[in-house]
């Protein structure tokens, strides 16, 4: 048993053939949309349970972890963490994006016309953190944790920015899951 749950590998495989079970039963296995949301949505908490990971976990608990034990989590889970958030970001970014093709939708979404406005506001919103995700918050945290060469006041200077970024995206993503659940719950506009 222990064996089995020591192995992630193992694990999401079981749960994929849980899936695959569920499909059956529920004949569910020719709705192409829903599975592409489904992939979506995976991504997105891999993604946004991250970001919350750093912004509820991480960075208020850092000031209190002794020094020699701070590369523990610099040198170790936070680059593994960022290896994960930036991919799922990358992932929501393009599942959404097709799934809002193929229900129809992307141009009046993105362009904020009427019936869409709702998703539409949420997809930008969601664009702009995952644009902060690559551009600011990765080449920051890469000179923070050392990743790349850079002096004292640059790395401080470079996990402040990081800081502030992951603390938008928290901030932004508050109205951006509500865009997301409301448009299919009748709250569009
Ligand atoms: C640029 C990034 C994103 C794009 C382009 C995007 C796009 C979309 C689209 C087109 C839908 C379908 C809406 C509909 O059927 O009317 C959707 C639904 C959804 N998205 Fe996103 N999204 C993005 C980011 C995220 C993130 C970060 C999350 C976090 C978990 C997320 C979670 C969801 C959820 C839960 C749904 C609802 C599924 C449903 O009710 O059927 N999305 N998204």
């Amino acid at each position: 048993m222990a064996k089995f749950f020591g192995n992630l590998n193992a694990v999401l495989v079981a749960g994929l053939v849980l899936l695959i079970a569920v499909l059956t039963l529920a004949n569910s296995w020719s709705n192409e949309i829903a599975m592409l949301t489904f992939l979506h949505v995976i991504c997105g908490i891999m993604w946004i349970g991250l970001l919350y990971y750093f912004n509820f976990v991480q960075i208020p608990t850092m000031p209190k972890v002794p020094a020699e034990l701070k590369p523990a989590v610099s040198k170790y889970i936070a680059p593994e963490a960022l290896f994960w958030f930036r991919w799922g970001a990358a992932f929501t970014v393009l599942t959404g994006l097709i799934v809002a093709f193929r229900k129809h939708f992307l141009v009046d979404a993105l362009t904020l016309a009427q019936g869409s406005r709702l998703i539409g506001i949420g997809m930008w919103l969601a664009l702009i953190m995952a644009f902060n995700v690559w551009f600011i918050i990765w080449p920051n945290q890469k000179k923070a944790l050392g990743i790349v060469e850079a002096d004292a006041d640059t790395k401080a200077k470079a996990a402040t920015t990081a800081m502030i970024f992951s603390r938008t995206n928290t901030l932004l993503s508050i109205p951006m899951l509500y865009c997301m659940v409301g448009q299919n719950l009748g709250a569009a506009l």
